[in-house]
C-alpha cells in the first residue's frame, strides 16, 4: 500500500494507474463498515483507493471535530490487510489552504434531517468528496447505507455536476444487537451502548408496519418515536420517513422512502435508517 500525505504525491501515484480506480472515503477510526466498503471496492476494481481525512468543513463549531476519534497505525494495517493500493491521508492546509472559498450546496437536501441539527454539514461533505474526485479521479465511489442522507445528497452533487464516477451504496454493518457500527459508538458509556439499540429496534418496528400494510408517513413516524420514548437514556432528535431522492416527509407512503432516526445519548449523537419498498 503506497500512502501519500499531500495533494502532489496523491496525483503523481493516481497518474500511475491504470485501469478501474474504487474510492472509499472516510474519516478514519475504522471499523467493520468501512472495511465492507473496501472489501467491495477491492472486489470490483483494478485498483482501490482509500482516504482518511477528518474533514473540519463539516464539523460544527460546537461539534467534536477536536474528539473525533483518532488510531492511524491501526487504520494503516486494516487497509493494508483489506488490500488497499494507494491511501490518503492529506492534511486540512493542504485541502483547505488560505484564500480557499469554493463550496459546494446542494440546495433542498442539506437542510433537512441531519441539516437541521447540523447546519453547514453537508456543505462540508459534497465539498471534501467532491474534492476527492476531482484528485483521485475514481471510476466508482463507495458510500454506506449508514448515511442515508450524504448518499442522496452526494448522487445528486454528482448527477448535477456531471461527475465521471459511480456511486456504488454498501448496507449497514451492525453488531449482533442492530446498532449500526460507527465511529462514535466508542463515546457511548456501558449503559448508553446497551440503551443504542433501540434505535434499530425502532426502525425495525417501522419495518414491521409497513410490512403489514401500514403507508401513513405519520403514523410510521409516531411508531418510531414510541419505541425511541421506552428508552430513558436516549433522547430523540427525529423520526423520519422520506423520499429517498428529495428526502421530503412522505403523507402516504407510495415508492421507497427512507426511514431514519437520529437519537442523542448524552453528547453522543447516533443516525441510523432503513430503506421501506426499496
Ligand atoms: P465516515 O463516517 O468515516 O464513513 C466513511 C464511509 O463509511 C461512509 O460512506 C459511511 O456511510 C460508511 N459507513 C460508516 N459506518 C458504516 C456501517 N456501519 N456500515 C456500512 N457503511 C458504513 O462518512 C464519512 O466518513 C464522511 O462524511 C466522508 C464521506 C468521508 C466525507 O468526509
Amino acid at each position: 500500500m503506497r500512502r501519500a500525505d499531500t495533494i502532489a504525491k496523491l496525483r503523481r501515484a493516481r497518474a500511475r494507474m491504470t485501469g478501474s480506480v474504487g474510492l472509499v472515503p472516510t474519516m478514519g477510526y475504522l471499523h467493520a463498515g468501512h472495511l465492507a466498503l473496501v472489501a467491495r471496492a477491492r472486489a470490483e476494481n483494478v485498483h482501490v483507493a482509500a482516504s482518511i481525512f477528518v474533514n473540519p468543513a463539516q464539523f460544527g463549531p460546537t461539534e467534536d471535530y477536536a474528539h473525533y476519534p483518532r488510531d492511524l497505525p491501526r487504520d494503516l494495517r486494516l487497509l493494508r490487510g483489506a488490500g488497499v493500493d494507494l491511501l490518503f491521508t492529506p492534511a486540512a492546509a493542504d485541502l483547505y489552504p488560505p484564500g480557499f472559498t469554493t463550496w459546494v450546496n446542494v440546495e433542498g437536501l442539506d437542510s433537512q434531517l441531519e441539516g437541521k441539527s447540523r447546519p453547514g454539514h453537508f456543505r462540508g461533505v459534497a465539498t471534501v468528496v467532491l474534492k476527492l474526485f476531482n484528485l483521485v479521479q475514481p471510476t466508482r465511489a463507495y458510500f454506506g447505507q449508514k448515511d442515508g442522507q450524504q448518499v442522496a445528497v452526494l448522487k445528486r452533487m454528482a448527477q448535477d455536476l456531471d461527475c465521471p464516477v459511480k456511486l456504488v451504496l454498501v448496507p449497514t454493518v451492525r453488531e449482533a444487537d442492530g446498532l449500526a457500527l460507527s465511529s462514535r459508538n466508542v463515546f457511548l458509556t456501558p449503559p448508553q451502548r446497551a440503551g443504542a439499540a433501540v434505535l434499530y429496534r425502532a426502525l425495525q418496528e417501522a419495518r414491521r408496519l409497513y410490512a403489514a400494510g401500514e403507508r401513513s408517513g405519520e403514523r410510521l413516524r409516531q411508531a418510531m418515536r414510541a419505541v425511541v420514548q421506552e428508552e430513558p437514556l436516549g433522547a430523540l432528535d427525529y423520526a423520519s420517513v422520506a423520499d429517498l431522492a428529495t428526502l421530503q416527509e412522505q403523507e402516504t407512503v407510495r415508492g421507497p422512502v427512507m426511514a431514519s432516526l437520529a437519537v442523542r445519548f448524552g453528547k453522543t449523537r447516533l443516525i441510523d435508517n432503513i430503506l421501506l419498498g426499496a
